[in-house]
């Protein structure tokens, strides 16, 4: 089914969050569905290059896809976290969102210099969340190898930022 039109069924729209004017894509009721969550970890897992050693996913929906498909791929799963709640070392970057800025931060070991890491996170907006986390990975020696989401807003960019930066973005679905 060309752009996953069944899964797309079980994303749920909520207007006016968490301002007016936003169409909120809510992937809560994609998650309720048995099918549905299995079918979407299933296909993002299948959106992966060949070769990757890492799966890094970003707080805190993309943990939930991020997990599942690190043991998919049978690697191990970095935690990209706002800033302040990892308890190690960490390297960390300050990024624009859709909704005002913020901090993300990841341990500064958990890269070995040299991997290939794919990215994982619920949705694609104007791309700053992933273009931070990309440049977490980078600076701990990675190659961030490829970025997978579920939702994909196209009409704010990401995609397109995340090529110029070198990082094919792949995902599921795409909405308005
Ligand atoms: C949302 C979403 C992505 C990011 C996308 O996360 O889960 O991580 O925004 O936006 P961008 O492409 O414009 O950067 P949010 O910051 O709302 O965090 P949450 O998952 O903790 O709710
Ligand atoms: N849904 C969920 N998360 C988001 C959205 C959205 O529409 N936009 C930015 N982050």
């Amino acid at each position: 089914m060309s752009d996953n039109q069944d899964l797309r069924a079980l994303v749920r729209t909520i207007p006016d969050f968490p301002k007016p004017g936003i169409q909120f894509r809510d992937i809560t009721t994609l998650l309720l569905d048995p099918w549905g969550l299995a079918q979407t970890v299933e296909r993002l897992t299948a959106l992966a290059p060949e070769g990757i050693d890492l799966v890094a996913g970003i707080e805190a929906r993309g943990f939930i896809f991020g997990a599942a498909v690190a043991a998919r791929l049978g690697v191990g799963l970095v935690l990209i976290r706002k800033d302040g709640k990892l308890p190690g070392a960490t390297v960390a970057v300050d990024y624009a969102l859709e909704y005002g800025s913020d901090r993300i931060a990841m341990h500064e070991d958990a890269v070995i210099p040299g991997q290939r890491v794919l990215l994982v996170d619920d949705l694609l907006a104007t791309g700053g969340t992933a273009l931070a986390a990309a440049r977490l990975i980078r600076l701990a020696g990675g190659e961030v190898a490829a970025a997978a989401f579920v939702i994909d807003l196209p009409d704010l960019g990401g995609g397109e930022a995340l090529a110029a930066d070198g990082v094919p973005a792949r995902s599921l679905m795409a909405f308005d």
